[in-house]
């Protein structure tokens, strides 16, 4: 095999709860991950003079070690050996810095596919061992699942079988800001300590995994509302009321089930069906002036 081309599909957070910061400053958390049909495009070929080489579509992402892609590929290259080069080609579609896992998952499809195209066989659990050294989202991605579990930082993966058929439909949208995980996880920090810890929101310890997923399984569009939940949430539009306005626009459109993903901005709203999801993400550029508004699907 010389060429692999790969869609990097994104995900949204469907739970997420952030339990306490760690001695090594990331936080513990619970979180249900899902796949979504959202996606960047990888092309990748072999090169014979053992370079790897990257370009982007975007420009305003670095094309050095910075990159979490080209860190994937030189985490793999060192382990495959000298005279392994690549030409590794990225086509954005999922809005940066939107906690939607972006480039994590360039990370993640980089490493799987370069295993393939250097026909290195390397075993899952050595590649879910790099990914989780690239970045606490890079693990569920290279599980190649629709729904997980994690927890840890969230680099500890368990695949949902119970929702393996599920299809969920989305309307994701995103104000066009940048934010930096690091600076919400801080900020939750600072939301959650003395007397503040008692705010209902930035924690949501869920005691059983199964439960919820199955939770997840059994209901409808609507009453899902009950069950969504991001300690992020808060804490991100406290930072940015963008994100609390995109929420009230999704509220105004009659879409009952509206959640944060990760550390956000993007806001992600669950409806019945793909027409429904159409109509809201066209009322929310025409009627709100939202840039960047798409219907999408569990993959
Ligand atoms: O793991 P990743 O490199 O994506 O994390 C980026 C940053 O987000 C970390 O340096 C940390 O500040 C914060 N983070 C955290 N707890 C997590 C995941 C990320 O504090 N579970």
């Amino acid at each position: 095999m010389d060429k692999l081309t790969v869609n990097s599909y994104a995900k949204v957070n469907l739970f997420l709860s952030v339990l306490k910061k760690r001695r090594d400053n990331y936080h513990s958390l619970q979180t249900i991950f899902e796949r979504i049909s959202l996606c960047d495009k990888l092309i990748m070929r072999d090169r014979a003079d053992g370079r790897i080489v990257f370009t982007c579509s975007d420009n305003r992402l670095p094309s050095d070690e910075r990159n979490l892609a080209v860190k994937a590929a030189l985490a793999i290259q060192r382990l495959a050996g000298k005279g392994r080069g690549a030409t590794i080609r990225l086509i954005k579609k999922v809005p940066l810095g939107s906690g939607m896992g972006g480039g994590s998952s360039n990370a993640a499809h980089v490493l799987t596919g370069l295993n393939k195209l250097w026909g290195l066989r390397l075993p899952l659990a050595k590649i879910v061992s790099i990914a989780s050294q690239i970045g606490s989202d890079v693990p569920f991605f290279v599980y190649n699942r629709s729904f997980a579990w994690a927890s840890g930082r969230g680099e500890r993966v368990k695949p949902l079988s119970a929702l393996k058929n599920k299809v969920l439909w989305h309307v994701i949208a995103a104000p066009d800001i940048n934010v930096s995980t690091p600076l919400i996880y801080s900020h939750w920090d600072k939301l959650s300590s003395g007397k503040n810890s008692r705010l209902s929101g930035l924690t949501r310890p869920a005691s059983n995994a199964k439960l919820i997923s199955l939770a997840f399984k059994e209901k409808d569009a609507f009453s899902l509302s009950q069950i969504v939940f991001n300690s992020l949430e808060l804490v991100t539009e406290d930072l940015y009321p963008q994100v609390g306005r995109l929420k009230r626009s999704f509220a105004s459109l009659g879409v009952k089930t509206i959640l944060m993903s990760g550390s956000g901005p993007a806001v992600f709203g669950i409806v019945s069906t793909r027409k429904e999801a159409a109509a809201v993400a066209k009322q929310l550029k025409d009627r709100y002036r939202v840039k960047f508004a798409v219907v999408a699907r569990t993959v």
